[in-house]
């Protein structure tokens, strides 16, 4: 194999890894390189082994309205600032190999809001599609929404719906945000979706699996979270893709979101790289490192 990581060449006053020079290891960079062409991990975080990068990450952004009551602001200042913290997270997460994130920005419940705060998130929903539009473009990250079209309005729709259509050729990382979204609606819609095709003879019961369900959830085509980060410390999954976080590893920090940045990211990875992921199954015995969840990044 003759791949030579970016950061070998990058940065020559750094000692190499061990594990940089692992055929395995430069195949795992080579073909995130093949994906993202800014794809670096090894120098960016280069205490972590590639292998061990999450493919996809979900994030529960919390702590927007705390972060603008902190500094005498309105809710809606957080979340514009929270906006802003998506964009340079995702960002790293090309650049470290990461092919997926998820961000939950609008949950059904959040229907429950002050109206006035809800009318802000869509505009600022609507905002962003329209700001973002052409960097996530000329940046090569590929936009992609999941949750129920009912109920929002066509703006946002359209909106979202144009920023997936800009992007559909962009082979970098996917940022993802679920916006309407619930976890047991989509499931709810997943089986309404199995019932008509059972009652309509193209489906069997017995054709009903894990995977049949799967391939009818919202986006089927992304794989499963291995990491799922919830800033702000609270310790809630908060109805976000229940059936993929199955496996995933929790990682929880105190920062607010609009504060969470590279850095952060970093830290996450970093745990989460040396957590020992099990399946049900026995020990992998290459892991060491905490399983606690983390503290503050900053
Ligand atoms: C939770 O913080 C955050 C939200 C409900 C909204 C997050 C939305 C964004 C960051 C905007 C991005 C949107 C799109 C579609 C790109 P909170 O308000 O519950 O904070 P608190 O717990 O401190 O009150």
């Amino acid at each position: 194999m003759s791949v030579t990581p970016l950061s070998a060449t990058s940065n020559p006053s750094r000692p190499a890894p061990a594990f940089a020079s692992n055929p395995e290891v430069l195949a795992r960079v080579e073909a995130m390189r093949a994906r993202y062409s800014k794809a670096d991990p090894l120098g960016r975080l280069p205490d972590v082994d590639p292998r061990r990068i999450p493919r996809h990450i979900a994030v529960i952004m919390d702590g927007n309205g705390r972060w603008a009551k902190q500094r005498g602001f309105p809710r809606i200042f957080g979340h514009r600032n929270g906006a802003r913290a998506l964009r340079e997270t995702v960002e790293e997460a090309g650049r470290l190999g990461v092919e997926a994130m998820t961000f939950y920005s609008f949950s059904l419940e959040n229907w429950r809001r002050p109206p006035e705060e809800v009318q802000a998130l869509m505009l600022l929903c609507v905002a962003y599609c329209e700001g973002e539009r052409e960097a996530l473009v000329r940046d090569d990250i590929r936009f992609r929404w999941i949750g129920r079209r009912e109920g929002l309005p066509p703006e946002v729709l359209a909106a979202l719906d144009s920023v997936v259509e800009a992007t559909r050729n962009c082979t970098g990382p996917t940022l993802c945000v679920a916006v309407n979204y619930g976890s047991r609606a989509e499931l709810a819609d997943a089986a309404k979706q199995i019932a008509h095709e059972v009652a309509a003879g193209t489906l069997k019961p017995e054709g009903v699996t894990e995977e049949s369900i799967a391939s009818r959830l919202y986006a089927p085509d992304l794989p499963d979270p291995d990491l799922l980060i919830r800033t702000a410390g609270e310790l809630r999954v908060s109805n976000y893709l229940l059936w993929q976080i199955s496996y995933a590893e929790m990682y929880v920090t105190s920062t607010l979101w609009p504060d969470f940045d590279a850095s952060c990211l970093h830290v996450a990875i970093r745990e989460f790289a040396g957590r020992s992921r099990r399946f049900g199954g026995l020990d992998d015995s290459d892991a060491a490192g905490p399983l606690s969840s983390g503290d503050g990044c900053a």
